[in-house]
């Protein structure tokens, strides 16, 4: 997938207004892929009006898939597994850590920020959609950065 197809895509949701989801309770790659979009600018807007960072905090930010909150020097942070990921078991939680220094946590092989979402992939037995949504998962974390 490109950036013009992305486009393509957030133009379309501008012009409709809202992401339309069938009243099939089945959810297609393309809708997917349109309530990550719109929780990615809702994540956008809400990172924007937050103020000014306290040195040693770390920073609000989007990965792709949980918009994250500032986190606190040391401690750990959790968000609920996100309603719009239409596959995510969302009882369960997404765990990150913000480091002594104020940095998120990294994942040394990837040389990216870390989260733990093994809580929201407990559920289903359905592998095809959590195919589905996997493809989604790394396409975002692919072109977000
Ligand atoms: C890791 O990312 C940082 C900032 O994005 C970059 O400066 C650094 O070179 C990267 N390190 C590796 C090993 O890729
Ligand atoms: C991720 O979270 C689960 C459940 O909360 C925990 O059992 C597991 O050890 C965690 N994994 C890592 C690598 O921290």
């Amino acid at each position: 997938m490109s950036w013009v197809w992305i486009l393509v895509l957030l133009l379309h949701t501008l012009k409709t207004g809202t992401a339309l989801i069938d009243s099939d309770d089945v959810i297609t790659r393309e809708e997917q892929i349109y309530l990550l979009i719109g929780a990615r600018a809702a994540c956008d807007r809400s990172i924007r009006s937050q103020m000014a960072l306290i040195e040693g905090q770390c920073v609000p930010e989007w990965d792709g898939i949980v918009c994250w909150p500032r986190g606190a020097a040391g401690q750990w942070v959790s968000m609920a597994c996100p309603e719009y990921i239409y596959d995510f078991n969302h009882r369960g939680r997404v765990y990150r850590q913000c480091d002594v220094s104020g940095a998120w946590e990294q994942a040394d092989a990837l040389n990216r920020t870390w989260a733990n979402y093994s809580e929201c992939t407990l559920l289903s037995s359905d592998y095809s959609s959590h195919a589905e949504v996997a493809a989604c998962w790394s396409w975002f974390h692919n072109v977000h950065v």
